[in-house]
């Protein structure tokens, strides 16, 4: 390994980080980041810190999971690639189909399709909907429509149906034929409406509208995330994934759940979707499948889609997709290894817990600060802090009184994300009590320093 000299000298100078100005992190490089153990991550400094970034939303068992890690060298050691196209597959992912189908039952979800990530489970999604459609012999249905504030990835499908123009507006045009409504925010919302449920209610009315306008005919699937999470983290009233899916089914559109972040516990069930006790037709999940020890993602699919699909017996069932990677041995491995430690260790019920005591004290940090706008929790371990100027005109808080909270909390031994106003928290779900009093107080002296 390059001593630290070499290591500052040359940060950001011959990379560009993702999701930043690259003059921006050559100005101010970013931590580096050279060891981490249980919850906790430390720089070349040598300053320890808990990690409530969970990597990112995806270190659910947290650094020091040895299972996985012995999974992974056992694996390659005995096969460490093999492809599933057409031909071949490998036992260790017919091993994890089966593990996954069980785990998903409860979810109506009873195949798997397997990718490298999140943004490759949204893709896979988004074109098997259209497909199903034209097995079905619905052909015009071709068109998409999700949540303002939803994110979906970076591949140009997942970037035409985000809902945020970060992620869009540099790369446009997008796929044609994308369309999204109101996200069930009440802290901003073209509806001035506070109040969740009939928030809902409208975003809900707004749906119907926009089908209606397109033509159900001409649309092959609602995509959103169960709980909205790199938009803000934004829960939405209990009512509205019920109420979409009433009104998807009503209309022959397939409901994607994007779970990448949901799925394996976060919100305190097992999947986003389970929480709000719906089943979708697809869910995307990626991130905790395998906890970051390994990229590697599964589409799940309904036992009704993969009917049309196994069905068919014109050839348009036939599917030409998949990556290089798709089932690949190691993350399959490393998946199997991380389900059985994620159901072990039940870590959707320390989510909930723990993210009650996260939701009270970042509750308490509001009172006390002026700066916090809009707290926003209550399902699982993923919240976020709303950063406003100006309470009254909600402003959001400017960059430098940001960067300078995060710098804050940082040194007080908590890493948090920022992501504009917004102060993101996904912790492992393995945290402890203690761990989530310390990122609460550790918030406390970086809000100070606003
Ligand atoms: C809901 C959701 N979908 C898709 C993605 C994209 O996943 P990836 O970054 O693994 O491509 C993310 C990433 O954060 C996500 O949160």
């Amino acid at each position: 390994m390059k001593d630290s000299n070499f290591l500052r000298e040359n940060n950001a100078r011959h990379l560009w980080h993702p999701m930043a100005h690259p003059a921006e992190m050559q100005a101010n490089p970013p931590a580096i980041i050279t060891k981490a153990a249980g919850v906790r991550i430390t720089d070349l400094d040598g300053h320890e810190t808990i990690d409530a970034v969970g990597g990112l939303w995806n270190v659910n068992l947290g650094f020091s999971c040895a299972p996985v890690k012995a999974a992974i060298a056992a694996q390659l050691d005995a096969l460490p690639y093999y492809s599933t196209f057409r031909g071949t597959t490998n036992d260790a992912v017919i091993e994890l189909s089966w593990m996954l189908r069980e785990f998903f039952a409860a979810d109506g979800l009873t195949r798997a399709f397997f990718t490298s990530g999140g943004s490759d489970s949204v893709e896979t999604a988004l074109r098997l909907a259209r497909q199903y459609h034209k097995i079905r012999g619905e052909a015009g249905r071709v068109k998409y429509l999700s949540l303002k504030k939803g994110y979906h990835g970076t591949h140009t499908g997942g970037a035409s149906v985000n809902g945020n123009a970060n992620f869009r507006t540099q790369y446009e045009p997008l796929l044609p034929g994308c369309f999204q409504i109101a996200a069930p925010y009440p802290y901003r919302n073209p509806f001035n409406e506070s109040d969740p449920a009939r928030l809902a209610q409208l975003c809900a009315a707004a749906l119907e509208d926009e089908i209606a306008f397109q033509g159900p005919g001409t649309i092959a699937a609602f995509i959103m995330e169960p709980v909205l999470g790199a938009g803000g983290v934004i829960p939405p009233h209990e009512s509205f994934m019920p109420m979409v899916r009433e009104i998807t089914a009503k209309h022959g559109i397939l409901l994607i759940a994007d779970e990448v972040i949901t799925a394996f516990g976060r919100t305190g069930s097992w999947t986003g979707s389970r929480h709000w006790g719906v089943q979708p037709d697809m869910a995307c999940t990626a991130k905790a499948i395998t906890n970051g020890y390994f990229p590697f993602g599964a589409v799940m699919i309904s036992e009704a889609v993969a009917e049309a699909f196994e069905q068919d017996r014109s050839g348009a069932g036939a599917i030409g997709h998949g990556y290089t990677y798709s089932g690949h041995p190691v993350g399959a491995a490393a998946a199997i290894a991380c389900l059985k430690e994620t159901e072990r260790l039940a870590v959707h019920e320390n989510a909930a817990a723990r993210g009650a005591e996260l939701f009270a004290g970042l509750k308490a940090l509001q009172e006390k600060h002026e700066i916090v706008g809009d707290v926003r929790g209550g399902h699982g371990l993923m919240l976020a802090l709303e950063l406003v100027s100006d309470r009254a005109k909600k402003t959001p808080a400017a960059k430098d009184v940001t960067a300078r909270i995060h710098e804050a909390t940082y040194r007080a031994g908590v890493m948090v994300r920022i992501s504009g106003p917004n102060i993101i928290l996904s912790p492992p779900l393995i945290l402890t009590a203690e761990e989530a009093a310390k990122i609460v107080s550790a918030l406390d002296e970086g809000l100070a320093a606003a």
